[in-house]
């Protein structure tokens, strides 16, 4: 039952007019709460999964995305887990983004949210083969505080550039192994991929990942300054307090992005309608990261009314 796409609550409801030529349209699909969205998100996912095993493609690669846009999503897919015989024993999926200085283990990491919000329960275990293999689970890792987060090969980066003692990391040197780590992991993305299907949430300022306003259309995976709109923002995960929001992620670039096969944007909320609707009316501009997505020849757009309510 779950398998069937749910009716009556989805309605296909426009394809973009391109404003210029280099453009593609993208197709919008609004649904009546983040709820059915997420269900039709999840059932998205699955049926790609599908038809690339039918195809015989033997590593199916997803994009994944966190916030809370996904949620949902990421429910029904533990759910359509649970109570069908889905096989992600060939899915590989590599996140977008991750914080730079905090812990793997700290509760706002987005190796945290990932497993809490959908790894533990999808991960293949002796009892449940069918599952994600761990090993094809790839996050950028994050954790810089002190020496001991460092790989052998990161330590003698660091030695090189900065010799002599080093216990807890500075700015600088997080920096030099971040940027070491996004470049390792934009060649991964390259040996994994390509990405078969990529989720995305958006920004209010219209970042994807932590590609933020500013960045460059032909950027690839980097360490990236937030905004302090996107720290104010996502202060709100951390107790409110923006001190504690980290200043800099490793993420994907746009070019990195738009190099999926297919991207699929969930945006759900009053809080998305502006962002929203000039991802598809304002000239493309990296000053809205978004609206690089017009470059894309195959993405959707899956929103809520309230995040469609300015279209
Ligand atoms: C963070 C993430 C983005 C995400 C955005 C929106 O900044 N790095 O990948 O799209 O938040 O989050 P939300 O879905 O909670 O609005």
């Amino acid at each position: 039952m779950f398998m069937m796409r749910s009716i009556l609550v989805a309605i296909v409801f426009m394809c973009s007019a391109p404003l210029f030529a280099a453009e593609h349209p993208i197709c919008i699909s609004l649904f009546s709460d983040a709820e059915v969205l997420g269900n039709n998100a999840a059932e998205r996912i699955v049926e790609v999964i599908k038809e690339k095993q039918q195809a015989g493609q033997t590593s199916i690669v997803l994009g994944l995305a966190t916030g809370n846009s996904p949620i949902p999503t990421y429910r029904a897919l533990r759910k359509i887990f649970k109570e069908t015989l889905l096989d992600l024993s060939s899915v590989t999926t590599i996140n977008l983004d991750e914080y730079i200085g905090l812990a793997t283990e700290h509760p706002q990491s987005y190796h945290t949210f990932m497993f809490n919000e959908l790894f533990n329960e999808l991960v293949a275990t002796p009892e449940n083969p069918r599952g994600i293999k761990r090993e094809n689970i790839h996050i950028p890792k994050g954790a810089l505080q002190t020496e001991r987060d460092l790989s052998q090969d990161e330590r003698a980066l660091l030695n090189a550039q900065f010799p002599g003692p080093t216990g807890n990391l500075t700015k600088q040197e997080q920096i030099l192994v971040a940027e070491h780590r996004a470049n390792a992991y934009e060649a991964l993305i390259k040996q994994v991929g390509p990405i078969d299907l990529q989720i995305l949430g958006i920004g209010r300022n219209g970042h994807i990942g932590f590609s933020e306003p500013g960045t460059p259309f032909d950027s690839t995976t980097m360490v990236a300054k937030l905004t302090d709109n996107t720290r104010s923002v996502n202060a709100a995960f951390f107790d409110g307090n923006i001190q504690e929001v980290p200043e800099f992620a490793i993420t994907m670039g746009i070019h990195t992005i738009l190099q999926a096969k297919e991207i699929l944007l969930i945006a759900t909320g009053q809080s998305k309608a502006e962002i929203i609707s000039k991802t598809l009316t304002s000239p493309l501009d990296p000053s809205i990261p978004c609206t690089s997505l017009r470059l894309h020849p195959r993405v959707s757009f899956y929103l809520d009314n309230e995040a469609a309510s300015k279209l």
